[in-house]
């Protein structure tokens, strides 16, 4: 079937264009000037006049069904990919879990056998190693090898749970740089933030809120340092750091950058539009401070009163930040948040945003922050050349997979508990209108989202194999 996306305006990481897409099957055929595409026959139609036509968006970090805190993320790959698609995104990278004693092959199954059959777009997986050790270290080549799996993260905080040691840490890089895998870090000094956290507690500092302070930016900051310090003894692995949050870390990032080390940064649209001062504020209609909870995350949320958000946009716009993915980690408030009441230690961390990332950074271009080619290069083409799904991925160009968003530029979204598609019983982001609506959403070729309607169907979503990164050097 061949379909045509007439009358809109391209953006691809190289500027806009006015150009018609043509579609044939699952594949983009062409990008063709108007005049061209006048001569042409489709079975299909859509009128993009008025709008923008971008490549559909790649989450590069969602945790969908993650057993976390003594729960399991709210969103299942059924409920959390659909969410997607309803806000432009088509391929999410997931994370499949090792924790320590567990066999990471193993893992990499189990969550396979989660997701498939039931994806609405397309999926792949990182492998978060808990346990690095010799066994581990070799299953790295092997799932790179035959498993299109080729970027392990690594924790520094969650002491005894998640957590590696700087030992473990060098030699999971040290085989990375033989091997060609990202190493992706959550940078944060879990060990010293325990000790923070212990101390709050005991002097009765119990509510949400010390969830933030006790992971002060020092801590990104010195973790961020210590990761790049240790890939760059390991020699040649392109490092990147998850979720960054804080002035401080960036700066970090930047500063390596400059000497020209192999390091890249991704934050999300929690660390630019939300603030520790949003938790502060969330009192429940009972003066309840528990309603914080529903902002705890890690790396946390930073104070309005420092130049965090302002510094974020800065390094998106200057490449220091290179990707924006969401860390999609839904709780539900009721029985989920709530297992933290009386100690924020327990409230599962994370925020679920896997439907909003798109329309959050187009609201920057809106407000000035981006250029509509950086928004598309952070949410989809960076992304996809980082952990090896270019060109399959992350542009509109003969022979990529015809994944498609429609944008209205002159819509309007409200983003709300009560009108978003994921499993979340609030909104991080309740009242925010953001500029901007999804008009149309090709996965593949095939409509998933159309005028307001979900048209697409559990099982379309494919897993996708990865290869290697575009940054390797
Ligand atoms: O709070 C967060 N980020 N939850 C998800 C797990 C992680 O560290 O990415
Ligand atoms: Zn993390
Ligand atoms: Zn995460």
């Amino acid at each position: 079937m061949r379909t045509l996306i007439r009358g809109g305006t391209v953006v691809n990481p190289t500027g806009p264009q006015p150009a018609d897409v043509l579609i044939d099957g699952e594949t983009v055929a062409g990008v063709l000037s108007p005049a061209v595409a006048a001569e042409l026959t489709a079975d299909e139609v859509i009128d993009a006049a008025g709008c923008y036509v971008i490549p559909g968006g790649v989450d590069a970090h969602t945790h969908m069904q993650m057993p976390f805190g003594g729960t399991t993320a709210s969103d299942t790959f059924e409920t959390g990919t659909a969410a997607a698609a309803w806000g432009g995104t088509t391929t999410i990278i997931d994370f499949a879990i090792q924790t320590p004693g567990e066999v990471v092959p193993e893992c990499l199954e189990r969550w396979h056998a989660k997701a498939a059959g039931a994806c609405a777009i397309d999926y792949a997986f990182h492998m978060i190693l808990g346990g690095v050790d010799d066994e581990s270290l070799k299953a790295m080549d092997a799932l790179i090898d035959h498993e299109g799996v080729s970027s392990f993260k690594l924790f520094m905080a969650y002491p005894g749970v998640y957590y590696s040691d700087d030992g473990q840490i060098l030699r999971a890089m040290q085989q990375a740089a033989g091997n060609g895998a990202v190493i992706m870090m959550h940078a944060e000094n879990g060990i010293a933030i325990d000790v923070l956290a212990a101390q709050a507690v005991a002097r009765g500092e119990t509510a949400p809120l010390y969830h933030g302070l006790t992971r002060p930016a020092a801590l990104e900051a010195e973790a961020t340092h210590r990761a790049i310090a240790l890939a760059e003894v390991a020699g040649g692995t392109p490092l990147y750091v998850v979720h960054m949050s804080a002035s401080e870390a960036l700066a970090e990032v930047s500063a390596a950058r400059s000497r020209g080390a192999n390091v890249f940064a991704e934050t999300c649209p929690q660390y630019l539009y939300l603030t520790l001062e949003d938790q502060l504020g969330a009192r429940g209609p009972d003066g309840d401070s528990f309603e914080g909870a529903k902002w705890v995350c890690s790396t946390p949320l930073r104070s309005k009163h420092e130049p965090h958000a302002r510094d974020l946009w800065r390094g998106l716009r200057t490449d220091d930040l290179a990707v924006v993915s969401t860390d999609h980690c839904p709780f539900c408030f009721k029985d989920q948040k709530e297992l933290g009441r009386g100690d924020f230690r327990k409230i599962p961390n994370g925020i679920g945003g896997v439907e909003h990332r798109m329309q959050l950074i187009y609201q920057g271009v809106a407000d000035g922050q981006l250029s509509l080619a950086r928004w598309v290069e952070t949410c989809a083409t960076t992304p996809a050349r980082m952990f090896g799904l270019y060109p399959r991925k992350g542009v509109i160009a003969p022979g990529a997979d015809a994944d498609v968003v429609v944008y209205d530029p002159a819509g309007r979204t409200t983003l709300s508990a009560a009108t978003h598609h994921m499993n979340m019983d609030y909104s991080a982001y309740e009242g925010f209108e953001v500029a901007g609506s999804v008009r149309t959403v090709l996965s593949r070729g095939s409509r998933v989202i159309d005028g307001g309607r979900f048209l697409g169907r559990a099982g379309h979503g494919q897993y996708v194999p990865r290869g290697l990164s575009s940054y390797l050097r």
